[in-house]
């Protein structure tokens, strides 16, 4: 690969070099030292090429990430109608081309897409990943754990006949459906996992073989090497053709550095994994994004939307079922999901700590403890948000990584396997200089799973034979094929990893698999005994359909569109609300809506202007802020909401207020500020108002 890109410069130019040497003198060949002079003109010349290589990566990861933000860009396009959004976005049938293999004990179905980590664009295979996360206690590159499957209810288990424990178990998924842990404790048992999609620059490897970095049941890239891979790649953009089995992926390689006049290549490589979520995430604070072009093509309103596949998340940061005010952060939006996110290791694996802290500039986590201690970050779990803490009077400083990605989140790690980038920093004289390598990978959550009982519960006590292979469960004793038909010959013998049937067939309804499914129903499994069971695929859905109990979403897609960071996007998002929730933004408009529609009238009244408290606290010196509140924001605090607002800006910082209206001393309360129980800089609780 190396040999093959230098060569390919190296040969034209030497052509030139020998018809110039010859030219020169077509009698006497040259001397050694002319030779000599010649190479190092070739060497010059390779090394401004490299570099100019470089830049031209430069220019291409630049240009998307000005344009765009990390996320999901595009699914495979198989249907079209009149108008644009007719055609597929990241969603068409279902967001991310999402489906089910339920027929597996834990894969999760997902098609083709492209996506964008910090930059970087790329196409996927079709992705199909398993439920496995990184190691927990070994740090080897690429090292994966099958994560636990939870427990089944002893309540379930303890009952005689599987009707009364399909009984049984209902009422836990009821407990789930509703959210009601003091029917029956769901949280032991329904257990959320975040995936999330990861890509880095990757070493190849002296041959150039191709690195499967995630592994799947169904599907792995189709070619013998890397270049193999890009040229078919390649083929299939030109001509337009599909790989039939989806199993060609657009993955960049990019002159990464050059060291002694050798340009070091880098192969972009990403994965899909799942992380299991240290705590409960409530059901409750996820809300589905109004994706309008999906809706309208499908003639959807909001709330059937939400039911079907094509729906997608947003966590509230707030981790509760109330969303707080749609506002901005001043020190930036972490919540919930930069919680979820933190507890990700990067290519180090869960043991993992490391600090960003090269030339003596340590970066801090965003969020100080409990008691108000700031700590180091580490940076080898996926994080964007960080504060720098500088004496003096610019005092705290919160950063985000990237110049303009809200959407990425990075983690730092010291493999081998990945290939990183050196800074050099030198004094104003150009002397006494220092180096630092780092190495980055870039991740974006998916979705949210909430792994269930059914992955383990088996009330017929069938046989798993785990992963072995098919000859004991689909093939009977004389060779021929068992189909998993209700028949004594042709029923499984017991279940393994990809024949995953351990359901009573009855718990579920009838209808659920989609177009792209394998999810089974009604297949015939021998128990211990040899005698026929009638059962159903019990691996992971996005909707497990149950009589008496109704359809539990299993599957919560959260991912973030490259579109979010797009300027147009932002107006066209705003667009959305203006139009959406008329009502409640028609200040907003330049001229009131015609026509009627409209019900609510612009409240009357004036704006009134608070102040916080003015501090002296040093840094960052003495100060204070102003809040303007709209009469429509007056009328809704006197209404007992509460909701944060953003200060004016002094001394260089702004704060946002979470705040509480108390009747009777009709005065303004600082719940929390910047998120935190107090301000950071001394000002008190309270504002005041002009007299
Ligand atoms: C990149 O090349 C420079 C110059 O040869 C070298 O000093 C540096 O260590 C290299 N960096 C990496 C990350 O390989
Ligand atoms: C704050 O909490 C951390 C961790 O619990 C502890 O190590 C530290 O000493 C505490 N600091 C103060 C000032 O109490």
């Amino acid at each position: 690969m190396k040999t093959q890109f230098l060569w390919s410069l190296l040969l034209p130019l030497m052509a030139v070099v020998i018809h110039k040497v010859k030219s020169q003198d077509a009698e006497a060949s040259p001397t050694l030292s002319e030779i000599s002079s010649m190479v190092q003109d070739l060497k010059n010349v390779v090394d401004l090429l490299a570099n100019q290589l470089m830049m031209q990566q430069l220019i291409v990861e630049e240009k998307a990430r000005f344009d765009g933000a990390s996320g999901i860009k595009q699914i495979r396009m198989d249907i079209a109608g009149t108008r644009p959004y007719h055609t597929p976005s990241h969603v068409r049938d279902s967001v991310a081309a999402y489906h089910d293999h339920a027929n597996y004990d834990r894969t999760v179905g997902m098609g083709e897409i492209s996506a964008v980590l910090n930059g970087v664009e790329f196409k996927t295979r079709h992705n199909d990943f398993k439920l496995v996360m990184p190691c927990t206690s070994d740090e080897s590159y690429h090292c994966i754990e099958n994560i636990p499957f939870p427990p089944v209810p002893p309540e379930v288990t303890s009952k005689t006949t599987v009707e009364e424990q399909i009984a049984e178990m209902k009422e836990w998924f009821k407990a789930f459906r509703d959210q009601k842990s003091y029917v029956r404790d769901y949280r032991k048992y329904f257990k959320p996992v975040m995936c999330y999609l990861e890509g880095t620059w990757t070493k190849i490897s002296p041959d150039g073989k191709l690195e499967e970095s995630f592994q799947s049941d169904r599907h792995a890239l189709d070619a013998t090497d890397w270049a193999d891979l890009h040229q078919k790649t390649r083929f299939t953009s030109y001509s337009g053709r599909k790989s039939q089995l989806e199993n060609f992926a657009f993955l960049p390689v990019a002159v990464m550095n050059i060291t002694d006049g050798i340009p070091k290549m880098a192969q972009w490589n990403y994965r899909i994994l799942c992380h299991p979520i240290s705590k409960d995430i409530s059901t409750a604070v996820f809300r589905v994004r109004d994706d309008i072009g999906s809706r309208l093509a499908y003639q959807s309103d909001f709330e059937t939307h939400s039911k079907t596949r094509r729906a997608r998340f947003q966590l509230n940061p707030d981790n509760s079922k109330f969303w707080p005010d749609e506002h901005l952060f001043v020190r930036g939006l972490t919540g919930l999901l930069d919680q979820i996110m933190e507890e990700i290791p990067g290519k180090n694996n869960y043991p993992a700590y490391l600090e960003d802290n090269i030339f003596d500039e340590p970066f801090y986590r965003l969020e100080p403890l409990e008691n108000g201690t700031e700590v180091m970050l580490n940076a080898a779990r996926y994080h964007r948000w960080y504060q720098v803490i500088k004496a003096g009077a610019s005092g705290r400083k919160s950063r985000h990584r990237s110049y303009s990605d809200a959407n990425v989140f990075m983690a730092m790690t010291d493999k081998d396997e990945v290939v990183g980038m050196t800074f050099k920093k030198c004094n104003q004289n150009g002397r006494d200089c220092k180096w630092a390598d780092q190495k980055w990978s870039y991740a974006i959550p998916l979705e949210i799973i909430y792994l269930t009982p059914l992955s383990l519960w088996n009330p017929y006590n069938l046989k798993n034979w785990g992963k072995d292979p098919d000859k004991m469960v689909v093939r009977a004793e004389d060779g021929t094929l068992r189909t998993g038909a209700q028949t004594v010959e042709k029923a499984y013998n017991g279940v393994n990893e990809y024949t995953y049937y351990l359901t009573p067939n009855e718990f579920f309804a009838s209808q659920e698999a989609g177009a792209a499914d394998t999810t089974r129903k009604g297949v015939g499994v021998l128990d211990q005994n040899g005698e026929v069971k009638i059962t159903s695929s019990s691996g992971i859905r996005v909707f497990i359909n149950i009589p008496d109990v109704g359809l539990i979403r299993q599957r919560y897609p959260i991912y973030p569109l490259t579109t979010d960071g797009s300027n147009i996007q932002k107006e066209v998002e705003a667009m959305k609300d203006l139009l959406m929730e008329q009502s409640r933004y028609i200040k907003m408009y330049r001229d009131p809506p015609q026509g009627g529609g409209t019900t609510t009238v612009p409240v009357e009244g004036t704006d009134l202007l608070l102040t916080t408290s003015t501090t002296t606290q040093n840094p960052p010196g003495e100060h204070f802020h102003e809040v303007v509140l709209s009469p429509e924001e007056q009328a809704r605090f006197e209404a007992g909401e509460m909701f944060t607002v953003t200060t004016s800006e002094a001394l260089g910082h702004s704060h946002s207020l979470r705040l509480r209206y108390d009747k009777y001393c009709g005065c303004y309360e600082i719940m929390r500020c910047d998120q935190q129980p107090e301000c950071w800089d001394g000002h008190m609780m309270e504002l005041f108002q002009e007299v």
